[in-house]
């Protein structure tokens, strides 16, 4: 579907035979095992439709015990698997290139446990992002991690790919709140590892969890997480800014971190060229009556709703006073708030209806932060149906998108390699969230030294001897 793929020709793997099935439906009997071809397309392709594998088995297991007997037999039978949780990445990295096996992490549902005074939580890795949030929600308690997909996510999809998100200001990335681990390692035992304990505090040995988190699917199967949830606030408070530049969106930045202090949760931005999508494609209009070249969605979360309202309204006055925001606006309503987070949330949706998408995902020191898409403008010129940015500009994470009505290789060919180069000349990161996957996969050398590389390389082979793990991606073996 798209020539966004790499050049890659299959790796040595087996194919998979009529053996080989039948053993996979005595180990999770026949609903677990996919073969019809209608029901497998979705597992084929990935959310942004720019990939299509070929992959001709899907399984779903239901335990941890069934994930091991699956890759102790793939190991065996030296079959390539790609793990796959709610498909919902941006980065090609969940969906098979060619004749991979899917294990779908969906069925592994079932453990819930929180114990709300140390506010911890076990789960098998199978469970959806939101639905750990509302059953939280009766403990007094929410996860720390929030985005756009949190209604198809799993959790262990979201440890997989180290998700970030739009709370990652306020309480940190999941490398702050992942305790430990459980994972089906790809070898000769399907070994059953548990990486730490569920303890806020261990200090023995290596923390290997941490390894797992953003490793995409290429040392293990993650089956069971735990990890700190966080106290669900009082009180949340949303307001909408707009900005005549970006170094004005800087300094509200820089008031809002020293005004609103520990409340502040999120600091997102839309461009005025966002706020045009999102009503031409979607019909959805900006809550400010002043059109400005930067909108800027800021949330309190707070113990006091009277405490936080007043600080918000306070900072939003010296805000206007300074001109520094030439319009604001504050939710009176829990549902104006959801009005305001639609129009953010539903960017990545809005932008689709163009056709083609050409999607970035960029850490870059903010002073440099909106001068790439700047660049990108100049140098796309008319080839371009749009070039939209929005993003967690609190956390210096740019979310730079090129609309086309169809995939055009001159467009792609002004965007790359200048994009990452750019972005590496200045600083940044070329995955800020979204990793590498197929997506990103020739440029992952860029800021990265062969001594780096190598070491990865070195990694990869230690806990996947026979490279069956989510080949072709991230890393070149
Ligand atoms: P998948 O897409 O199924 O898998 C992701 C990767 O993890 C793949 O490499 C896969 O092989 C691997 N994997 C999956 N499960 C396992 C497992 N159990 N063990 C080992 N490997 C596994 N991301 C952000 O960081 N911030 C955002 O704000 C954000 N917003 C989004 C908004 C929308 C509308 C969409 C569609 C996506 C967004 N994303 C965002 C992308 C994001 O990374 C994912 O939505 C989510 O984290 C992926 O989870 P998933 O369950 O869909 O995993
Ligand atoms: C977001 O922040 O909206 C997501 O990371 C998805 C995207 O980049 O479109
Ligand atoms: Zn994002």
């Amino acid at each position: 579907t798209s020539t966004q793929l790499p050049n890659l020709k299959r790796g040595d793997y087996s194919s998979l035979t009529d053996a080989d099935v039948q053993h996979f439906e005595r180990l999770l009997g026949a609903g677990g095992v996919l073969r019809d071809e209608t029901d497998i397309a979705p597992y084929n392709t990935d959310w942004m439709s720019w990939y299509r594998g070929r992959s001709r088995c899907v399984l779903l297991p239901r335990t941890v015990e069934e994930v091991s007997a699956v890759m102790k037999h793939c190991f065996d039978r030296r079959l390539a698997v790609v793990p796959q949780s709610g498909n919902t990445g941006l980065v090609g990295a969940s969906v098979p290139v060619f004749d991979e096996i899917v294990v779908s992490m969906r069925r592994l549902n079932k453990r819930f446990d929180f114990d709300p005074i140390p506010g911890i939580l076990q789960c098998d890795a199978g469970l959806v992002l939101e639905e750990l949030d509302t059953r939280l929600g009766e403990f007094g308690y929410m996860m720390p991690l929030d985005l756009g997909a949190k209604g198809s996510c799993l959790i262990g999809g979201n440890v997989a790919t180290g998700a970030g998100g739009v709370r990652l200001l306020r309480y940190g990335s999941l490398h702050a709140h992942v305790l430990a681990l459980e994972v089906v390692l790809p070898d000769k035992d399907g070994t059953v590892l548990e990486c730490g304990p569920a303890l806020r505090k261990d200090n023995t040995g290596f923390h290997e969890s941490h390894l797992f988190i953003g490793s995409e699917g290429q040392l293990g199967l993650i089956t069971q997480v735990a990890m700190t949830a966080v106290p669900k606030p009082n009180s949340v408070q949303v307001a909408m800014l707009g900005c005549d530049s970006f170094l004005d969106c800087c300094k509200v930045l820089g008031d809002a971190k020293r005004l609103l202090g520990e409340i502040l949760s999120s600091f997102e931005m839309m461009d005025s060229e966002t706020m045009r999508c999102l009503k031409e494609n979607h019909g959805r209009h900006n809550v400010l009556s002043t059109p400005a070249a930067f909108n800027l969605l800021i949330e309190t979360s707070g113990s006091s709703q009277e405490h936080d309202q007043a600080k918000l309204n306070k900072f939003l006055e010296s805000c206007l006073e300074k001109g520094l925001a030439v319009d604001g606006v504050l939710a009176t309503s829990v549902e104006q708030a959801n009005t305001f987070w639609a129009l953010r949330e539903n960017a990545t949706l809005a932008l689709m209806d163009d056709g083609y998408v050409f999607k970035h995902d960029i850490s870059l020191p903010l002073k440099h932060y909106y001068r790439l898409t700047e660049a990108v403008r100049e140098r796309v010129g008319s080839l371009a149906k749009r070039v939209i940015t929005y993003g967690h500009v609190g956390d210096g994470n740019t979310h730079l998108n090129v609309t086309a009505s169809e995939f055009s290789q001159e467009l792609y060919d002004r965007l790359y390699p200048f994009v990452y180069e750019w972005t590496t000349q200045h600083g940044g990161s070329i995955s800020a969230e979204h990793g590498v996957g197929l997506l990103k996969k020739r440029y992952m050398p860029l800021g990265k030294s062969p001594a780096h590389l190598a070491q990865y390389g070195r990694l990869k082979r230690f806990y996947d001897p026979r490279l069956i793990l989510n080949p072709y991606k991230m890393l070149t073996m």
